[in-house]
């Protein structure tokens, strides 16, 4: 299993990053069609509403909740308020959620997901979408999960998947990666999670070891469709975590290249897949 590449104090580096970088980025998602049908966020939801049981709602844990577009779509899907939980350890994202689901009574935790405020046993779904690759350390996150988790429970996770070759996702890192590479090489060392969590057998082994919990099923890759102007994407990119350790001079070079990609498309819009994966794991009894 890869360590981390630096030690400790990274961690602590990289969460620092993470948590100013939120301040005033929301870090979400476009809630748009996948390759699957839903977007990820309904995808996420459905794992969450399979739980109900004799009509009784699931506890639910919005884990990295960000700006609450997760949460939203619990609600309008018909989730109890009262039922659903969401943590987040940036204060503004706690803040932005708060709004959006104003005036529900959810419960918000402005907390660290390797020291969840909860009692053992007390969630029958944790979900997160997009946020577990950067709650480094992840094993002391997964750990927290398999605490806060009663027996049965289970753990969604929509996370990176390796993008498709050719498309302007993949074509967009490697632009990125050499215009990192120029710039400011010691980044490429990451944002770094201390764990590949992107390869399923990863993530899998890391949650066993951690939680003792077992794949649900198998995982599924998808994409999200995204169509957006060269304008609008350029806008997602500096939501992105590489991107905005670039210096200006860095981001400049990259902003160019990806209108030149745009422009040899010579279309105004253009469908952008950005791969994912959906991963459950369920908590068998000890
Ligand atoms: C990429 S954003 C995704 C937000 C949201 N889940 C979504 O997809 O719309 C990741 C979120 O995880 C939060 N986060 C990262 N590390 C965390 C940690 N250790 N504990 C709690 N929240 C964390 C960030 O503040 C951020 O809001």
């Amino acid at each position: 299993m890869a360590e981390h590449p630096h030690g400790p104090e990274d961690h602590r580096f990289d969460a620092d990053f993470v948590q100013r970088f939120h301040t005033t980025f929301d870090g979400s998602f476009p809630d748009v069609e996948t390759t699957l049908g839903p977007s990820s966020y309904a995808l996420l939801a459905a794992e969450a509403e399979a739980l109900a049981q004799n009509g009784a709602a699931p506890v639910v844990l919005d884990l990295g909740c960000g700006s609450g577009r997760l949460s939203e779509v619990l609600l309008q899907r018909g989730l109890p308020p009262q039922n659903l939980i969401g943590v987040d350890f940036v204060a503004e994202q706690i803040e932005r959620t708060r709004q959006r689901l104003n005036p529900a009574p959810v419960r918000l935790f402005l907390a660290q997901s390797q020291d969840l405020p909860l009692e053992d046993g007390s969630i029958d779904c944790v979900l997160n979408h997009m946020g577990l690759a950067v709650m480094i350390p992840v094993d002391a996150t997964l750990k927290e999960v398999g605490r806060v988790l009663r027996t049965g429970g289970r753990m969604a996770v929509v996370v990176d998947g390796p993008p498709k070759e050719g498309s302007i996702d993949k074509i967009y890192i490697q632009i990125l990666r050499e215009a990192v590479a120029a710039e400011q090489p010691q980044l490429l060392k990451g944002l770094a999670s201390d764990h590949d969590i992107s390869d399923p057998a990863v993530l899998a082994h890391l949650v066993h070891v951690q939680t003792g919990m077992i794949p649900h099923r198998a995982p599924q890759s998808f994409e999200l469709l995204m169509r957006m102007s060269v304008s609008e994407y350029l806008t997602f990119l500096e939501g992105e975590y590489l991107m905005r350790r670039l210096r200006e001079v860095g981001r400049q070079k990259v902003r160019h290249a990806v209108q030149r990609l745009f422009e040899s498309h010579g279309e105004d819009q253009v469908v952008i897949p950005l791969a994912m994966q959906l991963m459950v794991f369920v908590k068998p009894p000890a």
